[in-house]
């Protein structure tokens, strides 16, 4: 039976535990999206209790996908040499690194991006009010080589792996969702066309990082929402991700956002879809959403609903919550 304690040794991952801190951003950059000391600091101290893999916060790719003023961002070269102390800090401290890669597509504001936010089609995912300009095919065209050339630069800072966001109605999560995605072309309809996009980025990623970078995908396994992406189609999806070049698929939840209000109060809220995505795919999956207790977490992956827990909000409140669970589940 598989324990939370357990290394995580499949095809070209090797961690030392199961336990993942999510990505989860806080705005402490420059306006130019560079890493700071306060980085460094907030992620050594959970890295140094002891947690398997930490994934780095979202960072944008290009300037029109940035969501926040104060954003990481990787969207240019001269970004690199603070991403690599970040990534070495992590290394230092003893967990293994990732960072998100993401565009949030109409999931941000004019006054942030610098533009009229960007998306699939003229509708705004949930809880934003700015229409949308449906992106030119040769605007996709541009995102996907962005993302090829963020992930480079992710490689060059010794980031030991790499996360695509496709889930809480960032841009792949747009394209995918029926609800947000209205196309008429080759990126729209069908569930091949709406996944067109996020096959093509990571195919981009995948050819620039080589074979060997482990990389993962936040996938919004359900939007939650009538004409949203439903779980049935998200089972689909799940092995043609896999297929084009991902080796951990990260669950979470689609344009319903990471913390839906209806679902919140229950632990494992999101723990549902990643079992039911890891019985169609052979990669290992993470289960994410509202995990606080030692307990529950190991049961999680006892029961073999997933291969790995993320643990948020809980190490946002205690960094030292997984060098405490790990003790707790060994006495
Ligand atoms: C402050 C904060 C920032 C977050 N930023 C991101 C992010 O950058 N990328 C992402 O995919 N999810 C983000 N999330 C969602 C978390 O990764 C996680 O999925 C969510 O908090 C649910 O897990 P939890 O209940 O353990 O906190 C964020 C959540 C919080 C609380």
């Amino acid at each position: 039976m598989p324990t939370l304690s357990d290394p995580l040794v499949i095809g070209k991952f090797a961690l030392k535990n199961r336990i993942i801190m999510p990505p989860m951003a806080n705005d402490m950059s420059s306006e130019a999206g560079e890493v700071n000391n306060r980085h460094l600091d907030h992620y050594r101290v959970p890295a140094e209790a002891g947690v398997g893999l930490v994934i780095v916060e979202h960072s944008y790719i290009m300037p029109s996908g940035k969501m926040t003023r104060k954003q990481l961002g990787i969207y240019e070269n001269g970004l690199i040499d603070g991403l690599r102390s970040l990534a070495d800090t992590i290394r230092t401290a003893g967990a293994s690194s990732a960072i998100q890669l993401t565009h949030a597509g109409a999931n941000t504001t004019s006054d942030v991006c610098g533009c009229q936010p960007t998306g699939p089609s003229d509708v705004p995912p949930p809880k934003r009010k700015e229409t949308p300009r449906p992106l030119e095919v040769q605007e996709i065209e541009e995102i996907v080589a962005a993302y090829a050339q963020a992930a480079r630069r992710a490689q060059a800072a010794g980031f030991d792996s790499i996360e695509i966001h496709g889930a809480h109605g960032f841009l792949l999560n747009e394209f995918v969702s029926p609800y947000t995605n209205h196309r008429t072309d080759r990126y729209g309809g069908s569930t091949e066309n709406r996944l067109r996009l996020p096959l093509e980025v990571i195919a981009a990623v995948r050819a620039q990082v080589g074979p060997e970078l482990p990389l993962l995908y936040r996938f919004g396994a359900s939007d939650f929402m009538q004409e949203g992406l439903a779980l049935d189609e998200a089972r689909e999806i799940a092995p043609k991700l896999v297929e084009a070049g991902i080796d951990m698929l990260d669950i979470s939840g689609g344009l319903c956002g990471s913390r839906p209000k209806d679902l919140t109060d229950t632990q494992g809220y999101f723990v549902p879809l990643a079992s039911s995505i890891k019985a169609v795919v052979e990669v290992p999956v993470i289960a994410v959403g509202g995990i606080t207790d030692p307990i529950y977490a190991n049961s999680v992956v006892a029961e073999e609903k997933a291969d790995l827990v993320a643990v948020g909000r809980a190490m946002l409140k205690n960094p030292a919550w997984a060098g405490e669970a790990l003790a707790q589940l060994e006495s």
